[in-house]
């Protein structure tokens, strides 16, 4: 069940840092001040979540935006990420003060490892993420972060990085929609104190036409979006839908006057594979982007 009753309700992380509850997604919105009034828009429409990532190319008009909203830094909470060729203790220090610089804050909400180094990169891939991992632990003991997380980390990844951490990760930001869920890795990470996050909550595209899924929404008087967003919010996930246009914007933050029921949601965990990106980390795609 999900008590939330707005957009900006919180979940609260290991370390007492409050998190709106449903983000608003930048990626692939594009530059040329796109994002910028984008996120001024979400902005208007109640998000207080913004999320980016280095590799977006679009932080600086985040940051923009952010300051063009009127509304005060403090009350946003903001995410970022850590890309693939930042790995390392160094780099990784380098990376959040580039990141800042773009964003123009001095602090960070929340900063992510995009991807984790896997076998198919490097034999050495524990201890690469540890070193990075080092430089999150201690870019968060200097204030520049105020919590610590990772993305696309399945649980070998996590627990890999426990034999050396001191911090632990306090969110895991996962590919998750009607039609792939990981089940599992979602479990396995709340039951160890580890918020996820949804990226592409409406599976971009294929997701948003399944009739099914459609049929359902109906019964409720809502779209097939707004039932996505509500399945993520009552897994206890953090979903962070994209659109670019402000009216979509507001009715997908527009998800609680209505619940799904137990039946709904366990048909909907259990339909088959649909709208997956094809990412899967162990394949490394992206460092093959990165290449
Ligand atoms: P648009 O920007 O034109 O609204 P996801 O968050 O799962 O990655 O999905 C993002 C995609 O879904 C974008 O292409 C976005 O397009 C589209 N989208 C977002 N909200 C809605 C909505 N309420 N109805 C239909 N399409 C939507």
């Amino acid at each position: 069940m999900n008590t939330k009753k707005s957009i900006r309700d919180t979940v609260t992380l290991p370390n007492g840092v409050e998190i709106p509850c449903v983000g608003y997604g930048t990626w692939q919105t594009p530059g040329g001040g796109v994002t910028r009034s984008c996120v001024k828009a979400a902005i208007a429409a109640g998000y207080r979540h913004i999320d980016t990532a280095y590799i977006y190319g679009n932080e600086d008009e985040v940051g923009e935006g952010v300051r063009d909203s009127g509304v005060a830094r403090e009350e946003i909470f903001l995410t970022t990420k850590h890309w693939v060729t930042d790995r390392g203790y160094e780099k990784t220090l380098a990376a959040v003060d580039t990141s800042l610089k773009l964003l123009g804050t001095d602090y960070i909400d929340l900063y992510l490892v995009h991807w984790p180094c896997v076998a198919k990169v490097s034999p050495d891939w524990k201890e690469i993420n540890a070193e990075t991992w080092r430089g999150f632990e201690d870019a968060y003991k200097a204030g520049k972060l105020r919590a610590i997380g990772v993305s696309n980390y399945q649980q070998k990844h996590i627990e890999a990085l426990w034999e050396y951490c001191e911090i632990k990760p306090m969110v895991n930001q996962l590919e998750f929609h009607p039609g792939y869920t990981q089940a599992d890795t979602v479990r396995w990470c709340q039951n160890n104190g580890i918020l996820v996050e949804a990226w592409s909550p409406l599976g971009s595209g294929a997701v948003l036409k399944n009739e099914a899924l459609a049929a359902i929404a109906a019964k409720y008087g809502k779209t097939t979006a707004q039932l996505c967003v509500r399945f993520a919010l009552q897994n206890g996930v953090v979903p962070l839908p994209k659109s670019t246009n402000p009216t979509r914007m507001a009715a997908n933050a527009d998800v609680f006057d209505f619940t799904i029921d137990e039946a709904d949601m366990a048909a909907i965990l259990a339909m088959p594979q649909l709208g997956f990106s094809t990412w899967l980390p162990e394949d490394a795609p992206a460092d093959a982007l990165a290449e």
